[in-house]
């Protein structure tokens, strides 16, 4: 038998990435291909790329650059383009890349065994195609190699909502859903290959509705799942949160206390502009609703400072929705022109303003975050153990809120959820001691 070929994937951007990597790597196990951690013994680099952002395409022509000097070394190496830029740029990376063999974008790349025997005969390679067939349909199943305790499980791809800023709905496309019994399948084998927490995605994941029930029927079926502990769902916009899904957050005892519902802006006036079609009000009564059914709920947030137009009394609206709201977790960014979207016609804020909103916004983020860890000391919290830490018996896992911790814990305990009591909270993960 020959030597199996290596393929080393390098994943840029959202969770739904490391989903797709991961599935991109099934597919191409399939053509004989193992995974590798070294770009420079590989057959195959893919660049699995994010569009969200600015920049998103130079850097991926400055790391094709990078690669170029592997495929001058190694010249039956094949490199290949995946994700959003690949979907935004497709002929613009092969007209401006001829060191790319293959592109192929998030909704296509269930043709990769036929697209890696076309480049491996010596062809080039694009798809960015919306298929009509499913891509879920003919990918590979998961397989039983053991996994680690922790999983993502995309359920819902694409959104519908066009945020003025945001290119997804052009990237990824209209919103579907993959119906309920096709992911609880996937649940099933990820659980026997040993995963004990899933982590369902979708770009709007709560406008879930491949289940009668909608996000939350899904939630309460996979709950089902024996050996299934922990259930988590990202991302989601306000308007979906229906009152089936913020009860299951009191209810459901494998749905963790951890929601990210990005807001954007705390100002109507930018929420308006923005196509959010909610208002601070709205999101802050919602998030009183949801503290109701689950008053130690932990809340994540994205947050966008510099909008065109953005004044400084806006910004101050965001900064007193996060004063009222308390976040324990959070992700911001300066404003960034998608070319396509509908706010990229608009005058643009300098620079150096949004870096000051930025930095402001940050540190009172930081704070909120710092106190919400501090407040953990003394609790008895669940975790999940995932791996070895880095001094002697300690491993690592997360905790219900999704606070890294460490805690000295036999090896034994990896993949279990134990009681851990925390002792020491650091900027970036928290201490403590078994108590069961
Ligand atoms: N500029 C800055 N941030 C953006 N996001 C999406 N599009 C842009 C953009 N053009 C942020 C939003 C979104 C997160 C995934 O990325 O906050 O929720
Ligand atoms: Fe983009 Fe999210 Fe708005 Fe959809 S809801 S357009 S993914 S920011």
């Amino acid at each position: 038998m020959s030597a199996p070929r290596k393929l080393f994937v390098k994943t840029y951007g959202c969770q739904m990435n490391v989903y797709d990597s991961e599935r991109m790597a099934e597919q191409l196990g399939g053509q004989g291909y193992v995974t590798t951690d070294t770009p420079e013994d590989a057959d195959m680099i893919l660049l699995n790329t994010c569009h969200i952002r600015e920049k998103a395409a130079e850097k991926v022509y400055s790391e094709l650059g990078r690669l170029r000097p592997l495929k001058d070394a190694n010249p039956d190496l094949k490199i290949g383009v995946a994700g959003c830029v690949a979907q935004a740029e497709g002929e613009e990376i092969m007209r401006r890349a001829p060191v790319v063999d293959l592109v192929v974008g998030p909704q296509s790349y269930h043709r990769l065994p036929a697209m890696d025997d076309a480049v491996r005969s010596g062809q080039r390679a694009l798809d960015t195609d919306f298929p009509d067939d499913d891509k879920f349909d003919t990918l590979k199943s998961r397989g039983k190699a053991k996994r680690a305790p922790s999983a993502f499980l995309t359920v819902q791809e694409g959104c519908d909502k066009f945020c003025a800023f945001c290119v997804v709905p052009y990237t990824r496309g209209a919103e579907v859903s993959r119906p309920a019994s096709r992911v609880i399948q996937e649940a099933r084998e990820l659980v026997d290959a040993g995963v004990a927490e899933l982590t369902l995605l979708g770009q709007n994941v709560n406008a879930y509705h491949g289940h009668d029930g909608g996000l939350a029927g899904l939630i309460w079926d996979l709950a089902e799942i024996d050996g299934l502990e922990r259930i988590r769902f990202t991302t989601s916009h306000p308007n979906d949160m229906d009152d089936a899904l913020i009860a299951a957050h009191g209810e459901c005892a494998k749905l963790m206390p951890y929601l990210h519902l990005p807001v954007q802006s705390g100002s109507d006036r930018i929420l308006k502009a923005m196509n959010r079609k909610h208002t601070a009000e709205s999101y802050v009564r919602l998030i009183e609703r949801i503290r109701a059914a689950r008053p130690d709920i932990l809340l994540s947030g994205d947050f966008i400072v510099g909008f065109p137009g953005e004044t400084e009394e806006d910004f101050e609206a965001t900064m007193d929705l996060i004063r009222t709201v308390n976040y324990g977790q959070a992700y911001s960014f300066k404003y960034s022109t998608r070319p396509g979207t509908p706010a990229a016609e608009k005058p643009q804020l300098p620079e150096d303003v949004m870096n000051d909103r930025l930095q402001r916004l940050q540190a009172l983020l930081t704070e909120q975050q710092r106190a919400i860890q501090n407040s953990m000391v003394g609790r008895e919290v669940g975790v999940l153990f995932e791996k070895k830490g880095r001094i002697g018996g300690q491993l690592i896992g997360k905790s219900d809120y999704l606070h890294a911790v460490y805690a000295d814990a036999p090896q034994t305990a990896i993949g279990q959820v134990r009681r851990v009591r925390i002792e020491t909270a650091g900027p970036n993960s928290l201490g403590g001691v078994l108590v069961d």
